[in-house]
């Protein structure tokens, strides 16, 4: 009932050439592909060149962060509509490394998620926590206040249109992935914290998991029950790596 994701994050990385080839890449061996929805998220400067890549084909491109002005004196802010613009169907929001390298709070996400939900983009919204949060026993009281305070003054409406990713921020660009085990049973907190927020919408919602997602540990994750995709770094820079992630195995 919930169609799975498999997204892959660009993040600083790829010229337009290079943006091209992966993109044409990733569109050749992902023909025909039904079971997930496809999504790439390449830097703001790459998105139209991957745009043109993707049209006429399922794949859904995707910016990694947004503001919530649709114009104005914001310096190297990018808007809602220029996204539409470009071709964009969703935008992550909340990425931790936005959080620990700039600043990004819980308040500004939630700025960002309310922005984008009245448009028709889909905002992507990452959660997680770090090593020393995991470590002192918080991590389900910090996911928990980062729901509340991302998704605050959401709807019941709204949850239809939004994507949770789960990224535990000591299993990002370490190798270190979050078992299956471990994984699960934080989705399961996060689907738990949405039911009692939101009531049976919550049944709705794809969560996907981040950190080290890698071929050889794709098919694992997803056979977890709350796990309903993957949000993907280092392995999606290779077309490769990235399509043995879109054709996971159950
Ligand atoms: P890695 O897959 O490189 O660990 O990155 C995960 C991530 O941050 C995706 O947003």
């Amino acid at each position: 009932m919930r169609k799975a994701v498999i997204a892959g994050n660009w993040k600083m990385h790829k010229t337009n050439g290079e943006a091209r080839l992966l993109a044409r890449a990733i569109k050749a061996g992902s023909a025909g592909v039904s079971h997930c929805e496809v999504v790439m998220a390449p830097p703001f400067t790459a998105l139209a060149a991957v745009a043109e890549e993707l049209k006429g084909t399922p794949l859904i491109l995707a910016a990694q962060n947004v503001h919530w002005e649709a114009k104005g004196a914001f310096t190297g802010e990018i808007s809602i509509p220029m996204l539409k613009d470009v071709g964009c169907g969703m935008v992550v929001i909340g990425h931790s490394e936005r959080r620990q390298y700039f600043g990004e709070t819980d308040a500004s996400v939630n700025r960002r998620v309310r922005a984008v939900l009245e448009s028709s983009l889909k905002p992507i919204i990452c959660i997680g926590e770090t090593l020393a949060e995991r470590e002192s026993g918080n991590h389900h009281s910090v996911v928990a206040q980062q729901l509340a305070g991302g998704l605050d003054s959401l709807t019941r409406r709204d949850l239809l249109r939004i994507i949770l990713a789960y990224e535990p921020v000591w299993a990002i660009g370490t190798g270190r992935t979050a078992s299956p085990e471990t994984a699960q049973e934080m989705h399961g907190m996060i689907r738990e914290w949405l039911s009692g927020r939101f009531g049976e919408e919550a049944q709705t919602v794809r969560i996907l998991y981040g950190g080290s997602v890698k071929p050889d540990n794709i098919d694992a994750l997803m056979l977890q029950p709350d796990i309903d995709g993957a949000l993907v770094g280092g392995a999606c820079l290779e077309a490769e790596s990235f399509l043995r992630i879109i054709h996971y195995r159950l």
